[in-house]
């Protein structure tokens, strides 16, 4: 049952979003599992727990199938850029930026960790329902593209443009009203959204850009959700886009990109089956030209915005198993040193994750249903409901495979408990690229005043 070697069968080493585990997963002699050239237990010895790791050679993978099947299939100018949400560090960015990427940012933390990290400007675009003004500016001051999510942005950005120039580059995001089966916190691109603007708002926000002297429209932008399997909302995007276009353009907007956004899903346990990234790029690419030739306007450059796919099943969570928790005839309780607040993801979404010993991932003997449970002060702290180990035992380390995405970022310090560190792997060498908090680290944001200082 809880063998590694059955939920990960059929490895595809082009499209790392189709495995459970980074595609440089290995069994070593002992029985060890090795991530990176790296054994995960002598990781989580060096650098304890909980850990994050993210493999390198997985998320170049990636990046790689992007830039090769946009180049492949599409019949004009492309740009990948990473949805830097999914997981944002200086090293991510740098990565990012060597492939030749560009990157989406939603403030701006995200911005200046894509700037330091060596992505250029002219590379990035700035998103976000409701933007400061400040993270405006650090956008036009770094020649960053803002996709326009709303009225107010553009009234924020005609208080920071000098007339003077130069002009700020400005993509329009709509709500293409595009219904996909995800779970509905991460859906955005039907008509009850709070991003973009709505089709009947269109005209109306086109002609409005036509008046500003200091705005620069270059393009439209859409997205529909994430973890998504299905292929037919894209192609529906393709339509929808396509007809916004011709709009833009009939109103005299010679804009020359479209953004569909990100979305392709990843695989998270055994049964879910994601396209590859080449299908994915293949089906929207053929959408598009088709969509584009036949109300006879010219190909757009094409962006996309990949975050999941592009880094989740490079990652994996190591942690220690702690106390355990026996309630006869009703449930096993394993009991590990980390939980919601270094992953959200199960107690937001109720979304389920692949996990064994590392140590021990092809240990078939004594096997019974746990429940791997977080440290925090919440019932709800429940990263796997009853999956398959072979007896698992305190001080042994429980892997989590999938966590590269939206884990980190989405993380919190929840009973005030410090975040995991985050070490990149590659070819038998670990670095650490996010050093782990302190409780002395959580202190530092709190300010005692005087008068408090008596109680003491
Ligand atoms: C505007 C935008 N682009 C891209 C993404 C990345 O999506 P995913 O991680 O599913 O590829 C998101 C995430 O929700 C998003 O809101």
């Amino acid at each position: 049952m809880n063998s590694f070697r059955q939920f990960e069968t059929d490895r595809n080493l082009d499209s790392p979003n189709r495995n459970i585990s980074p595609i440089t997963t290995k069994i070593n002699k002992e029985g060890s599992l090795l991530v990176g050239g790296c054994r995960l237990s002598d990781l989580a010895k060096r650098y304890g727990t909980p850990l994050y790791i993210l493999d390198e050679e997985t998320i170049r993978t990636s990046c790689k199938a992007y830039v090769q099947s946009l180049k492949k299939y599409y019949p004009a100018p492309s740009l990948a850029l990473y949805a830097s949400k999914a997981n944002s560090s200086l090293v991510m960015s740098s990565l990012i930026g060597s492939e030749g990427m560009g990157l989406d940012a939603v403030s701006e933390g995200e911005l200046i960790t894509a700037l330091r990290g060596g992505v250029p400007g002219e590379k990035i675009v700035l998103h976000g329902n409701n933007k400061s003004e400040r993270e405006l500016r650090v956008a036009y001051e770094n020649k960053v593209t803002v996709i326009v999510d709303n009225f107010n942005d553009l009234l924020l950005l005609e208080k920071i443009v000098p007339p003077e120039g130069p002009c700020i580059k400005l993509m329009l995001r709509l709500t293409p009203g595009i219904e996909c089966h995800t779970h509905e916190y991460i859906r955005t691109g039907h008509l009850d959204s709070k991003f973009g603007f709505d089709p009947d708002q269109l005209e109306v926000v086109l002609k409005q850009i036509k008046e500003f002297s200091w705005a620069d429209l270059i393009g439209l932008h859409a997205h529909i959700g994430s973890q998504i399997f299905e292929l037919n909302p894209h192609k529906d995007l393709a339509i929808v886009m396509a007809d916004a276009f011709k709009l833009a353009i009939e109103i005299g907007h010679p804009i020359t990109d479209l953004n569909i956004g990100g979305g392709l899903g990843v695989k998270y346990i055994s049964s879910d089956d994601p396209p590859s990234i080449d299908t994915w790029i293949k089906v929207i690419a053929n959408a598009l030209v088709k969509a584009f030739q036949s109300r006879s306007i010219s190909l757009p450059r094409l962006l996309c915005e990949p975050g999941r796919s592009l880094v989740a099943t490079s990652g994996l969570t190591l942690y220690e198993i702690g106390s355990q928790k026996n309630i006869p005839g009703i449930r096993k309780y394993i009991s590990v040193d980390g939980g919601m607040s270094d992953n959200p993801r199960p107690i937001t979404y109720q979304s389920l994750y692949t996990a064994c010993l590392v140590d021990r991932p092809c240990d078939d003997k004594n096997v019974e249903i746990v429940t791997i449970a977080g440290k925090h002060c919440e019932s709800g702290d429940i990263l796997l409901k009853d999956f398959p180990l072979p007896a698992p035992e305190s001080g042994e380390i429980l892997g989590v495979f999938g966590t590269g995405a939206y884990n980190l970022s989405m993380s919190s310090n929840y009973n005030r408990i410090p975040r995991p560190a985050t070490v990149i792997v590659n070819n038998g060498h670990s670095e650490l690229i996010q050093r782990r908090e302190t409780p002395e680290d959580l202190l530092k944001f709190d300010v005692l005043p005087d008068r408090f200082i008596a109680f003491n």
